[in-house]
């Protein structure tokens, strides 16, 4: 999903705001709402007068609001009031039907679009949220998403969650900060600490204990402050949105010098992560049951206290992702965890702690249910924690572990790796599977929420989960489709076009019914060319198509262009201009496979005839060049985006400069100094697609050509070729080339007439 902008925020959204707003008990409710009014003036300037909140706090346990006309309660120039308050109460019918039988075209309304009078809503309509809780990021976001973000950045993504109704965010960023003091106070120098952080996009991987330190440079004191003063920013923003910011904590993962510092601290090695010499993974943990432990957790909870306040008492800590405990002795994992919730304890009376439930299903082997439960058992109460089931719409962990034994828990959308790019959802899965899941486990499921690792396209899965979390029955979802098009995009006289081509993709691509290639599933371009093993990969990184292109996107977008026909204004419309290139974008990617494979198949035949292998090659170097054209039309989809943000935070430093651009293109490249998680965050990003991956294709296509004539493949030899194109094109220290401005309707119709093999171009 990328947040574009305006459009697609509805007064009933809003609401959302509201409810969430007064829904924190926890810690500083300040009852003021003037984060909200601020919220009006910044998304719906040309309305900051129309709308009247009215804070009615009551003892229940879900959020609540009412909206109604303000007629009937006689507030200035307000037209809409929108009261919220704590009822615990459901909402019958699901959210659309509702508001689209009581209010007519208003809720739909674009907000930087409302009619100048807002339309009567009549009779109050109430909603109330299913759910204490609705959850927003994965650590790993941090990384894969907003590493480089601005205030600014945060600022449209904070809106659109707050919109959203959105009241549990994780928030760590400037966490580092913190940690120098509480290392320092350790007696640890600062290059000790400086050694052990990781680059800016990996933070969150050191952060895990997966890895520790920085190749290509070390990570500089100055990032580590400009972080913690956007942290200081975004905290209280946060807070005045209605929202409980779930704070980092200390973790146990320490700098190896600590060892030296106090040999006889429990200090254990950690195992590897992924393929990384050991000098970047193999992370020091100090064991909970180590006094130092508790010393240090409340050195970095007052710390983080007397810097953003006293805003929360939920912490975010996790110890054991992608990262297996040393013993599996019970009662070992049992002293651990009730060691460590001590130590929040100590220093938070009220501290809850929250973890990421992704290692009980990515280390399902080693995480029996006997050893869960001593682990989670170890936590006293089932309040005290919130484990965060990662996977729910596709791997749920929570029935195996029998509703986390009573702890509670959030069901969650993780739906994206890496920032990966492609159509992808379960539209039933999301709306059914957590009411399911709330009938089945009502005492402990206590919110819903997304855990995606990158945010890219595919917006529709993340609104859907966000309204089914204020709807007791399941969403409808041809209705809701119809609803949502026409509030993304907004125009006078939608052409049916635009919806039908919509309904057509929720039927296929967001109903992705195969078990074993769940996820975004991402693009063979973006991966290292080899003979072998690119194609209809399942599991954790599918490239297996589970739909017939020819019968989805095809037709979808050419209902897209037809409805262009219909409406010029359309054309004008961001989001419409984004879904038009999204999807020819897909049908691009889609067909590469196609051309792939008939170039293995050529190869692969008998045949020493080389200009037959240039000549299956030639579509393919050629519809790369294609894509990146196409993608260079739309702002969203720039390589430059990603490195001018990253260089952005230099303070004209050309050697950090060169740094943060580095760290940036390895991130979405080789990840790891030699590509020890080579593409696992590629992108279909104009400059990435076009400056990268042709390199990468035509040295392949060359290496084939050269290798029928040796007659030899080696795949060895291929994969070191296309590693070291990688590391020349991760140092280049180019920064970003903006993209191409213009209409991209001719280019988009041009494609779809070259790419679908039908006759005729639609806008013929
Ligand atoms: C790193 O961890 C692996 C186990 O995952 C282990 O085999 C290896 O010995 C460790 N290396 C060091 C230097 O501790
Ligand atoms: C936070 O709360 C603690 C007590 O739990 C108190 O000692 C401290 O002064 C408070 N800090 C701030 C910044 O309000
Ligand atoms: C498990 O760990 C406990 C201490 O945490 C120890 O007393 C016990 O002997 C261990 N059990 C085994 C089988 O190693
Ligand atoms: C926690 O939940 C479990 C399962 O519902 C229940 O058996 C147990 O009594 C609860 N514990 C407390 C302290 O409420
Ligand atoms: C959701 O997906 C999982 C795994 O693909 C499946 O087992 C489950 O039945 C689905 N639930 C619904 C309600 O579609
Ligand atoms: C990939 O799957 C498709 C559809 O099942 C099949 O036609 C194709 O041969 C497969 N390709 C490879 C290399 O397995
Ligand atoms: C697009 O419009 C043309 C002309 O009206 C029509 O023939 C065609 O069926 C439409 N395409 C789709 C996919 O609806
Ligand atoms: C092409 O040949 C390689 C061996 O050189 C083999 O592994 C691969 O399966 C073949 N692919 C196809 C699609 O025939
Ligand atoms: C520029 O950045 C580099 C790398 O972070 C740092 O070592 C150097 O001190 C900085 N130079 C100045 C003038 O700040
Ligand atoms: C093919 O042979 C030529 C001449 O010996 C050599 O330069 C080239 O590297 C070889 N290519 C491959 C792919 O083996
Ligand atoms: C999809 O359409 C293309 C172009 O007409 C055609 O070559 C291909 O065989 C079709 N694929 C399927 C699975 O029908």
């Amino acid at each position: 999903m990328r947040v574009i902008g305006g459009t697609g925020f509805v007064v009933l959204a809003l609401g959302a705001a509201a409810a969430a707003h007064v829904s924190e008990r926890g810690a500083t409710q300040t009852g003021s709402l003037d984060g909200l009014y601020s919220l009006v003036k910044r998304r719906i300037p040309s309305h900051s007068d129309s709308f009247h909140f009215d804070l009615v706090p009551d003892d229940g346990a879900l959020d609540t609001f009412t909206l109604s006309d303000v007629d009937s309660y006689g507030q200035g120039n307000a037209h809409i009031n929108i009261q919220c308050s704590l009822v615990s109460a459901c909402a019958r019918g699901t959210l659309l039907n509702t508001v689209v039988s009581t209010s007519g075209g208003l809720v739909l309304g674009s907000i930087d679009d409302l009619p100048d009078k807002l339309p009567s809503i009549g009779a109050p309509v109430t909603h109330s949220s299913l759910v204490k809780y609705r959850y927003f990021f994965n650590t790993v976001t941090f990384s894969y998403t907003t590493t480089f973000y601005t205030f600014q950045d945060w600022e449209l993504l904070l809106d659109w969650m707050a919109l959203r109704g959105v009241n549990l965010p994780l928030a760590w960023v400037g966490y580092e900060y913190i940690l120098v003091q509480v290392f320092r106070e350790a007696g640890l120098s600062d290059s000790n600490i400086y050694n052990f952080f990781s680059g800016p996009p990996f933070q969150a991987f050191n952060r895990f204990g997966n890895i520790q330190g920085s190749w290509g440079g070390e990570l500089s004191i100055q990032w580590v402050e400009d972080q913690f003063e956007l942290q200081k920013q975004l905290i209280p923003r946060m807070v005045e949105l209605g929202m409980t910011p779930v704070m980092p904590s200390f973790t146990g993962f320490v700098p190896p010098a600590l060892s030296e510092l106090h040999p006889n601290a429990a200090i254990i090695v950690g195992g590897q992560w992924e393929n990384f010499p050991s000098a970047y993974t193999n992370v020091s943990f100090l064991e909970p049951f180590d006094p130092l432990f508790s010393t240090l957790q409340k050195s970095f909870i007052s710390k983080q206290a007397a810097a953003y306040g006293n805003v929360s008492h939920i912490y975010t800590l996790d110890q054991y992702n992608e990262n297996n405990p040393s013993s599996n002795n019970a009662s070992y994992l049992q002293s651990i965890s009730s060691n460590t919730f001590a130590s929040l304890r100590a220093a938070d009376p009220d501290a809850v702690w929250m973890m990421q439930g992704w290692m009980f299903f990515s280390s399902q082997a080693f995480w029996t249910t006997d050893l869960v439960q001593a682990y989670l058992g170890g936590v006293p109460g089932n309040d005290s924690l919130i484990i965060l089931d990662l996977y729910s719409e596709a791997q749920p962990q929570w029935e195996r572990l029998d509703a986390y034994y009573g702890k509670n828990w959030i069901w969650c959308q993780l739906h994206d790796y890496g920032g990966n790019m492609g159509f992808e959802g379960n539209l039933v899965n999301i709306t059914e599977a957590p009411l399911n899941a709330l009938a089945a486990a009502r005492s402990s499921m206590v919110g819903m929420g997304l855990t995606p690792e990158g945010l890219e396209g595919n917006e529709i899965v993340y609104d859907i989960l966000l309204d089914q979390a204020w709807s007791s029955t399941p969403i409808d979802q041809t209705s809701y489709i119809s609803s949502w098009v026409s509030r993304r995009y907004n125009v006078d006289n939608l052409p049916q076009a635009a919806v039908d081509a919509w309904q057509l993709l929720a039927s296929t691509v967001y109903n992705n019914q195969n078990p074993s290639a769940q996820a975004t599933v991402k693009s063979i371009l973006e991966l290292a060319p080899a003979l072998t093993g690119l194609v209809n990969r399942t599991g954790h990184h599918p490239t297996l198509l589970f739909y017939d292109t020819n019968t989805t996107i095809v037709p979808a977008l050419q209902m897209l262009i037809n409805a262009t026909q219909e409406s010029q204004e359309l054309r004008t419309i961001p989001e419409f201009q984004y879904d038009l290139v999204d999807v020819t974008r897909q049908l691009l990617a889609n067909r590469f496979i196609d051309i792939y494979e008939n170039l293995v198949h050529v190869y692969n035949s008998s045949s020493t005839d080389v200009t037959a292998v240039e000549l299956a090659a030639r579509p393919l170097l050629g519809l790369i060049q294609d894509l990146d054209r196409l993608l260079s039309m739309n702002s969203h989809f720039l390589l430059s985006n990603w490195l001018d943000a990253a260089r952005s935070w230099s303070h004209g430093n050309e050697t950090y400069a060169a740094y943060l651009e580095y760290t940036a293109r390895n991130q979405i490249t080789l990840w790891g100094p030699t590509g020890q998680i080579n593409d696992y965050a590629s992108k279909q990003w104009s400059g990435l697609v076009g400056g990268y991956y042709p390199a990468r294709w035509q040295a392949f296509v060359k290496y084939l050509v050269e290798s029928k004539q040796n007659s030899s493949y080696d795949a060895a030899t291929v994969a070191k070729m296309m590693l070291s194109i990688g590391e020349e094109w991760d140092n280049r220290n180019a920064g970003g080339s903006g993209g191409t401005t213009g209409d991209p309707l001719e280019i988009v119709r041009a494609l779809a007439a070259d790419y679908t093999g039908l006759s005729g171009s639609p806008a013929e």
